[in-house]
């Protein structure tokens, strides 16, 4: 039988949710992954420091049967003021910006990216060492959002050369050219836009589960984000963006974005990692590469995979919470053992 083994695997992106969701996903990647950066995106938006630690007590709570570390978020907000965010610094990992709109709960984000108005907040991180995680979406057509984003994102680096900056699920082979231009860019790729491509959401059948922002784009974007991810580029991270929506959420006639991958994340990266003969990389991809650009210690956590068929659960269930996963009823050939 073949294995391999990941250890301390960490999830740069990832949605948690809260309540009955919250303790149904949380074990799903407690896990199998060391720690994981948890967004900010609840309704109303963790923007307190009331707020931060009762989440993240409560993720505690959910994931309590696991050594796992939740590295939590707070969701900008351009008001923030330097001793708040000296206070609350050593309780975050990094602080979330969403343009106004641009995805699920994103109304209270910034409604503009004049970068004269994010100043004083960004200069008061680039101070306290307080890294940005971005939503780079524009509302412009939906295939090229990410790429009219990309100026702001240069825009920032430029005015900011002491913050780091986190284009976070990069979906464009436009943004990797980006990422390689400026020292203060990094990025988080996911396992949906390393797989998948529009003809998978709208291509045939429609297929919601597919649907996220940014939506996933063309072949040569799949396979460029594919080229860099597996040679483990040092500014790349895995992140995977596990976006849980309750499934009549999903399947609907306003279906929500969001694709919900994180129990099958490990396993699809192994088979991507392995199908390529790199499977030397994908411990940097799925750790290494985290710990370096975060300076984060996460404990030793050996996760062994092995060749072995998985059959994905149709559904995820915990009382009236129900989240229809990515690949669903599919076999896939790696398994957690
Ligand atoms: C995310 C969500 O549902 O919270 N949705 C998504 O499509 N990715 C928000 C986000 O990260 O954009
Ligand atoms: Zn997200």
């Amino acid at each position: 039988m073949e294995k391999f083994i990941i250890n301390s695997a960490l999830d740069m992106h990832l949605h948690l949710r809260d309540e009955d969701m919250l303790k149904l996903v949380a074990p799903l990647t407690s896990k199998s992954f060391s720690g994981a950066l948890i967004m900010p995106n609840l309704l109303p938006p963790i923007t307190t420091k009331e707020a931060l630690l009762s989440y993240k007590q409560r993720i505690k709570e959910a994931t309590k049967e696991d050594d796992f570390t939740p590295y939590v978020t707070i969701f900008f907000q351009v008001d923030y003021s330097y001793s708040f965010l000296e206070d609350i610094k050593d309780e975050i990992i990094a602080v979330k910006l969403y343009p106004f709109g641009v995805t699920t709960n994103s109304e209270t984000g910034v409604s503009s990216m004049d970068v004269e108005i994010l100043r004083p907040t960004l200069e008061s991180m680039s101070k306290l060492g307080i890294p940005l995680c971005v939503h780079g979406e524009t509302k412009g057509f939906v295939m090229d959002r990410e790429k009219e984003f990309l100026p702001i994102y240069e825009s920032l680096a430029i005015n900011f050369p002491n913050l780091k900056i986190i284009m976070e699920h990069i979906s464009t082979k436009e943004a990797i050219t980006l990422l390689d231009k400026y020292d203060n860019l990094y990025a988080t790729v996911t396992i949906h836009h390393l797989l998948l491509t529009l003809d998978d959401v709208a291509g045939g059948m429609l297929n919601p589960h597919n649907f996220c922002k940014p939506i996933v784009k063309r072949y040569e974007d799949r396979d460029a984000l594919q080229e860099v991810v597996l040679q483990a580029h040092p500014k790349i991270m895995f992140g995977s963006d596990s976006a849980p929506h309750q499934k009549n959420n999903k399947e609907c006639h306003h279906g929500a974005a969001g694709v919900f991958n994180s129990p099958i994340a490990l396993q699809l990266l192994t088979e991507l990692f392995e199908r390529n003969g790199k499977l030397d990389n994908l411990n940097t991809f799925v750790s290494l590469n985290a710990q370096k650009i975060y300076n984060l210690k996460p404990t030793t956590k050996p996760i062994t995979l092995i060749k072995k068929d998985f059959i994905v659960p149709d559904v995820y269930s915990y009382k009236k919470e129900q989240v229809v996963p990515m690949f669903a009823g599919k076999t896939l050939l790696w398994s957690i053992e």
